[in-house]
């Protein structure tokens, strides 16, 4: 039975709702992707960028998901449905929404299923005075064992689908609750660590000393590259543009208005991001390791940097720990998700959603963790492997795509429109949307995003 408003289940508190908010948007994004891709483009200059595509783009369009789930109570099955004009189409992007949130799992899992290797790993002290080769060799071995790989996939995939077959309340929100929580408390202690190492200092000035002669020294091409970059990352980050976040927004009640309420999950999530650069550049420097290494530089470096530490193994085996927990909430939440979706729109029961699509979850992860060895053939020129090509689709594409089609829904009149969406978003206590922000809102962001888009298109088709 589909639910209604008023049998729809809720969080239990509002707390909850924040945690499990931040714990989709805080996932590998802040903690793997953030600190790599701002390693490869130059450190300080691409943090400024990222953080004024976060504000400027991101957190108005935050405030949209949320609304469209609270003005409908639905998730995105539904909630177009629900709020559209009638005989309008606006309802056809949840199944972009559906596609959104699988691609991004289908890659999700398989790096997720990487976290809980190394927890693994780090625990049972394979990485003890591992030499730098024999550390690189653990995570080449891991990528070329399909077997291993797909094992940890299957791990991540169980943990998120047991959790949501709990249910809302009994399972989602606590167990986020309480990982979020534990994130929080071991990133503190690591950061604190991380920058009292010798030589830290010069890790916090690449960090937080924005060169953007660094940046601009790419001409256009270069600036759009990392704009590109920096505007996926701001998507990705608070998961939008797929209706991950929408569907939370279902879940709460009118109390508090939703401006408020996204400055806090944003800042929430910007701050483990920063964090999580706190802790990685500052240890790089100051053990020698290349910032730019790329999607490796976690695994590749920082066992060898954990290692050269006073009580390394246990030191390593939390910063693994934290990244599952940053992994998994995410894998949760966008698994919550997805379950919600087919109760909302074909009435399937929990159980049987859980069933169904943690078959289907299994079943199209197994392709990205195929494409690190025996599908390695499998390439698309300029952008990379299966999980590359299911990252860039996603990030690049369908999120920027997916955010920008909400914000038109939230903002024309052939859509739910500005006063409906104003009128939800600012109902309750706390912040509210800035009025003189509509014609940017309306008008501004939309071009931007589709600049932005061509100039990261270009190079890649072009080149
Ligand atoms: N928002 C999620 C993350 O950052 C997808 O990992």
């Amino acid at each position: 039975m589909e639910s209604t408003p008023q049998s729809r289940e809720k969080f239990a508190s509002r707390l909850g709702f924040l945690l499990i908010s931040a714990g989709c948007a805080i996932g590998l994004g802040n903690v793997w992707r953030f600190p790599y891709i701002t390693g490869q483009y130059g450190g300080g200059a691409f943090v400024v960028m990222y953080i004024l595509f976060l504000v400027l783009f991101s957190l108005p369009i935050l405030v949209m998901e949320f609304a469209v789930g609270r003005g409908a109570q639905r998730g995105p099955a539904r909630a177009y449905d629900v709020l559209e004009p009638e005989g309008t189409k606006w309802h056809m992007v949840k199944w972009m929404a559906l596609v959104g949130n699988f691609l991004l799992m289908m890659f999700y899992t398989t790096v997720a299923g990487w976290m809980l290797a190394y927890m693994q790993k780090s625990a049972v002290g394979t990485f003890n005075d591992a030499s730098p080769e024999a550390v690189g060799a653990v995570f080449d071995t891991l990528l070329g064992n399909p077997g291993e790989l797909i094992f940890w996939m299957v791990v991540a995939c169980v943990i998120g689908l047991a959790t949501c077959a709990a249910g809302l309340q009994g399972g989602v929100e606590r167990v986020t609750k309480v990982m979020m929580l534990a994130l929080l408390a071991v990133m503190f202690i690591l950061v604190i660590r991380s920058l009292t190492l010798p030589g830290a200092i010069e890790g916090l000035k690449f960090y937080l000393l924005p060169d953007f002669g660094n940046l601009f020294g790419g001409g256009i091409a270069g600036i759009g590259r990392a704009a590109y970059a920096a505007m996926g990352q701001a998507f990705f980050t608070l998961s939008l543009g797929i209706g991950s976040m929408l569907i939370f927004g279902s879940y709460i009640d009118r109390s508090h208005s939703l401006m408020g309420e996204s400055l806090r999950i944003g800042a929430l999530d910007t701050s483990v991001a920063l964090m999580a650069g706190l802790i990685i550049f500052p240890a790089c420097f100051a053990f020698g390791v290349e910032p730019g290494a790329g999607p490796g530089l976690v695994f590749v470096t920082l066992p060898n940097v954990f290692d050269q530490m006073p009580l390394g193994q246990l030191w390593c085996t939390l910063f693994f720990v934290f990244l599952s927990f940053a992994a998994l909430s995410t894998v949760i939440a966008v698994f919550e998700n997805i379950i919600a979706f087919s109760m909302d729109q074909w009435g399937l029961s929990r159980g049987k959603s859980v069933l169904m699509n943690g078959v289907l979850l299994v079943t199209l992860s197994i392709p990205c963790a195929l494409g690190f060895n025996v599908w390695s053939e499998f390439t698309i020129p300029n952008i990379g492997n299966i999980q590359a090509i299911e990252d860039f689709i996603v990030s690049n594409n369908l999120l920027p795509i997916g955010a920008l089609i909400i914000l038109l829904f939230c903002t024309r009149k052939s859509g739910w429109g500005w006063d409906n969406f104003i009128a939800e978003a600012d109902m309750g206590v706390g912040a509210k949307y800035p009025k003189w922000a509509r014609g940017y809102v309306s008008y501004v962001i939309p071009v931007l995003i589709v600049v932005v888009l061509i100039m990261g298109w270009v190079p890649i088709f072009a080149g």
